[in-house]
């Protein structure tokens, strides 16, 4: 049962009647878990004990732990819809000094690679593309679709692919900030990955970059697939979600997203805002980012509500276009969630086509927009809950995400 991108956007929108027909409420005790842990018996190193390995540190990090109802309740330097997380990410590690040469998954809670696998003259090369041994690391970001469908059903499909957006754009500017440099795979089809690398059927692949260079030694296939641990502490299995998820090709493309000096600071002290007090903003920052360049696959409307330099409406391309006050029709149209109507501008992010991957780099985009934002003392929150249909008042393209942007409160 596979679902094409059309099917997917009718399966997957809002309207109020479907927001009215909600009536189930959450348990909050039924919560899948959020991390996946390998065995205890699993050989691990700390992200800080050998410094070619502190840069992972900061691509997927803890940067809050609350309790909250009696249960810890973490927050991590990207933003996930519902704060639910339905990532994970591994690193294959070859030919890095003082670091077994192995498969190995990253621990946000522990700030360790834990070896799943050695490997020789083995890897995951073949499913990529490349004959030869890559030296240095392939960073491979699954899928947990479970830990989102939990909470929005279908709808979790176009949340999973916005957060691995901003998962990817983190590790974009984190590699930059280390001084290092991506290097883009070209893709292998089928679904060898996934079981080489022991996902079961809860779990995909669906991006892999590398960090190094392509050896001139030749590589085999992996000797064995890697040992199959559940990503969550029970699952519930929708199949319409998990074949599509599994039917979309890996996502391999390259974005620059900006660079800033404080990055090591503002990637672990960004906050999603809920709340926004208008007149604390910082206008010229709030212009910049009209400015902004955009994916080419994704166009951008900003609306501006409120300002005292900037002439309130529409802006398309970065340019001022229709004059007007947008608030109560934009704070409708994202399901009217209260504190939007106290951002000074919301980013409506429109693609071309309603793709995984056009979702991607709505994500890749707007992370991009919260560093910026967090750079300049602005507060900002992405929306992935919209009136899909009202959304096309301003485009004749598919609405795929917003971001709220304001003074921070
Ligand atoms: C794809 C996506 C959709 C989101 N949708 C909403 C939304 O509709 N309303 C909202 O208030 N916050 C939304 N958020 C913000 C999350 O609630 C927030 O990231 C999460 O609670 C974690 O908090 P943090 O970003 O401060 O770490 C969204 C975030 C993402 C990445």
């Amino acid at each position: 049962m596979y679902l094409d991108n059309f099917e997917v956007r009718e399966e997957t929108l809002l309207t109020p009647l479907k927001i009215a027909q909600r009536t189930t409420f959450l348990e909050w005790d039924s919560q899948p878990t959020l991390f996946k842990h390998y065995p205890h018996f699993c050989y691990r190193i700390s992200l800080h004990d050998i410094e070619a390995l502190e840069w992972l540190s900061q691509l997927r990090c803890i940067t809050s732990l609350r309790t909250v109802a009696q249960k810890p309740y973490y927050q991590l330097n990207v933003p996930s819809a519902g704060n639910l997380h339905p990532l994970e990410v591994y690193v294959q590690v070859r030919n890095v000094s003082g670091v077994l040469c192995g498969i190995y998954h990253l621990d946000v809670v522990s700030e360790q690679l834990v070896l799943i696998q050695e490997i020789e003259d083995d890897g995951v090369e073949l499913y990529l593309g490349l004959t030869n041994r890559f030296n240095g690391f392939m960073v491979m970001l699954s899928i947990v679709p479970f830990r989102s469908s939990w909470k929005y059903g279908l709808r979790a499909w176009r949340y999973c692919y916005l957060d691995l957006g901003h998962q990817i754009a983190a590790l974009n500017a984190t590699v930059r900030h280390y001084g290092l440099e991506l290097t883009k795979m070209s893709h292998y089809e089928g679904n060898g990955l996934n079981v080489s690398m022991g996902m079961g059927d809860e779990e995909y692949i669906a991006a892999v970059y590398g960090i190094g260079g392509v050896g001139t030694r030749p590589v085999k296939i992996l000797k064995n697939n890697l040992m199959c641990v559940a990503p969550t502490n029970y699952t519930m299995k929708d199949d319409k979600l998990s074949s599509s998820i599994r039917n979309t090709p890996l996502y391999l493309e390259e974005y620059d997203v900006t660079q800033w000096n404080d990055y090591a600071q503002i990637n672990r002290s960004r906050r999603s805002a809920r709340e926004f007090i208008a007149s604390n903003a910082n206008e010229s920052a709030i212009d910049s980012l009209l400015q902004k360049s955009v994916p080419n696959s994704l166009e951008v409307i900003a609306i501006v509500m409120q300002a005292h330099s900037m002439h309130l409406g529409i802006y398309r391309n970065g340019e001022f276009s229709t004059a007007g006050n947008y608030q109560d029709e934009v704070t409708q149209l994202l399901l009217g969630q209260r504190f939007i109507a106290g951002a000074n501008m919301v980013l409506l992010i429109y693609a071309q086509q309603f793709t995984a991957h056009s979702h991607i780099e709505a994500g890749i985009y707007a992370q991009d927009v919260y560093l910026t934002c967090e750079h300049h003392g602005v507060g900002c929150s992405g929306i992935g809950a919209f009136y899909d249909n009202e959304g096309s008042k301003w485009s004749n393209n598919p609405l795929l995400y917003a971001v709220a942007v304001g003074g921070k409160s």
